[in-house]
């Protein structure tokens, strides 16, 4: 059983229905791996519709990076609408603009024919900026986001608690609690007819006209999968034109002098915060501090950092609940939604960044008009075939970035020369007989050592020491202290090392 270490606000205070794990072959028309806001949304849809769904979930409904984000429900999307109309054009950006709006819509429609009460709040968002130098290109923002189609003004007043110079208000934008929101989403897609099996851990997609995945408790054959695992497994074409960023949250218990709104300011990375009402106490939940995953190990430090950032712009002291999980940036700034190059019945929905509630939302109605064979507006814009040669050289510069890490962290040799210099609650790399073992001591003093080579392209893991994980420098994939797999693309998790009488532990798996 995997253990939520650092619960996020959503998923302390949202009831969990449970579901069994898979304990038997099956045969459907659609698979779906993944039960986040991405597979929930498709699988409720594709249910509705008639087709036979089963959703395979490692863990639990919204345990993965949808209950470990902070809910804003935005068109003021990461890439920023300037940037996106001289990559995708006018006619991009205004789909865009059109497609987010939709998606937030979309949210609200559920929740108002399921009745989920999940607090849901039409409020404004501010993109807004501290410092008189960044006025400018707000207003560059503001014209593009207006050009696109977005009801958007500048405003001199924004209310917040500290001084600010200006910022783009985006009128009709949302909020709302994901936790029971995906509970709800969860409990209507079952209710349509669609199978969610949790604790069920696809470890090997067999392609082909009908599809086969493979879990402990058996085998899942599908006419169509969707891969809804926020990055996509095995899928290495669609896995170089993204890359994997940490970012982090914490929620104070707060007074009401911040207006519910969506706040982003134009640091990078930027900060973003909102309020929330749970539970009879309000909460400021504030984020940020994002890093390529696996490229620092002081997570600890990030934390800091945001708590600095918070302590001095509003009145919180306690935390109340800290979180971090995965956002993943597409190199051209817009998801990749859709089929495959290679299988037209195989389908990824990744490349978020920032703002996948509403493409989480997205891709699921996108990807089940693809497989029901109905037209969708939005589809094109977002393939996931697409390469935009006005990237190539943003998309040559973080696949150097990976490459690098594949070949110097192999030849370089251990943090530690030996096992015993690793500290209670420390993880260092050590090497033994020439292989790399990733070894963590527990604070009562267990030693857990693993390979350090992460199965999906064999990159070295790095140590996590705010989370007590190891994650992947390539492709973002981590692992927990014994080797399982958190977060893919690996399939699979670290192999175990097994010491024997009382010797440093030794590995099969060669390095
Ligand atoms: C700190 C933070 C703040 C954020 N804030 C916002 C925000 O304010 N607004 C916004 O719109 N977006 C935000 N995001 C982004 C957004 O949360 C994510 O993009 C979105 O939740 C991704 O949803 P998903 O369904 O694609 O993936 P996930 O929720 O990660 O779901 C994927 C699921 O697949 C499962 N899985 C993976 N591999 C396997 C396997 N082999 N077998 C079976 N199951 C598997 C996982 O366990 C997981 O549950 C934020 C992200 C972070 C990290
Ligand atoms: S995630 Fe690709 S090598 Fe580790």
């Amino acid at each position: 059983m995997i253990m939520i270490e650092n619960p996020s606000l959503w998923v302390a205070t949202a009831a969990s229905s449970r579901y069994s794990p898979l304990g038997r072959d099956r045969e459907v028309d659609v698979a779906i791996v993944g039960a986040g806001i991405t597979g929930l949304t498709a699988g409720l849809v594709l249910a509705r519709a008639g087709k036979r769904v089963a959703i395979l979930e490692s863990r639990h409904v919204a345990s993965g990076v949808t209950g470990f984000t902070t809910a804003h429900l935005t068109q003021a999307v990461d890439a920023r609408y300037r940037v996106l109309a001289s990559r995708f054009g006018a006619e991009g950006a205004r789909t865009v603009a059109e497609s987010t709006k939709h998606a937030i819509d979309r949210i609200e429609a559920f929740v108002a024919e399921l009745g989920i009460a999940c607090d849901f709040a039409r409020v404004p968002g501010y993109l807004y900026t501290e410092r008189e130098a960044d006025v400018r290109e707000l207003e560059e923002e503001l014209e593009a986001a207006r050009n696109a189609g977005i009801a958007v003004n500048l405003v001199r007043d924004v209310p917040l608690p500290f001084a600010t110079a200006a910022a783009v208000r985006f009128d009709g934008q949302a909020q709302f609690h994901i936790g029971k929101y995906a509970e709800a989403l969860a409990t209507a897609a079952v209710s349509a007819g669609c199978e969610i099996f949790e604790m069920t851990h696809v470890s090997e997609v067999i392609e082909g006209e009908t599809c086969e995945l493979v879990t402990e408790g058996g085998k899942v054959r599908a006419s169509h999968v969707i891969f809804a695992t926020n990055s996509p497994l095995t899928r290495t074409f669609v896995q170089t034109k993204i890359h994997s960023y940490r970012s982090y949250a914490i929620a104070f218990p707060a007074k009401n002098d911040v207006p519910a709104a969506l706040y982003w300011d134009t640091d990078d990375p930027y900060h973003y915060t909102r309020t929330v009402d749970v539970d009879g106490g309000r909460y400021l939940i504030v984020g940020g501090e994002d890093h390529k995953t696996g490229h620092d190990e002081d997570t600890e430090k990030r934390y800091a950092a945001l708590l600095a950032y918070a302590q001095t712009r509003f009145a919180v002291s306690d935390v109340a609940y800290r979180w971090s999980a995965q956002v993943l940036e597409p190199v051209d700034g817009l998801p990749y939604i859709g089929a495959t190059p290679h299988a037209a019945n195989v389908f990824v929905a990744t490349g978020y960044s920032g703002t996948g509630m509403t493409f989480g939302t997205l891709a699921g109605e996108i990807l089940s008009d693809h497989i029901l064979g109905r037209e969708n507006a939005y589809a094109e814009l977002y393939a996931a075939t697409r390469v935009k040669l006005s990237t190539i050289a943003h998309y040559v510069a973080e696949n150097v970035d990976t490459s690098k890490f594949m070949v110097t962290d192999r030849l370089r040799g251990g943090d530690v020369g030996s096992i015993d210099e690793v500290r209670p609650g420390e993880g260092k790399l050590v090497s033994v007989d020439g292989k790399k073992l990733a070894v963590y001591r527990t604070d009562s003093g267990e030693v857990r050592a693993c390979s350090a080579v992460c199965p999906h392209l064999g990159c070295i893991v790095h140590f996590n020491s705010a989370e007590k994980t190891w994650d992947c420098p390539c492709h973002g994939s981590r692992f927990d202290t014994q080797g399982t797999v958190l977060h893919g693309p690996s399939l699979t998790g670290l192999a175990r090392a097994e010491a024997v009488d009382d010797q440093e532990p030794t590995l099969e798996a060669a390095l």
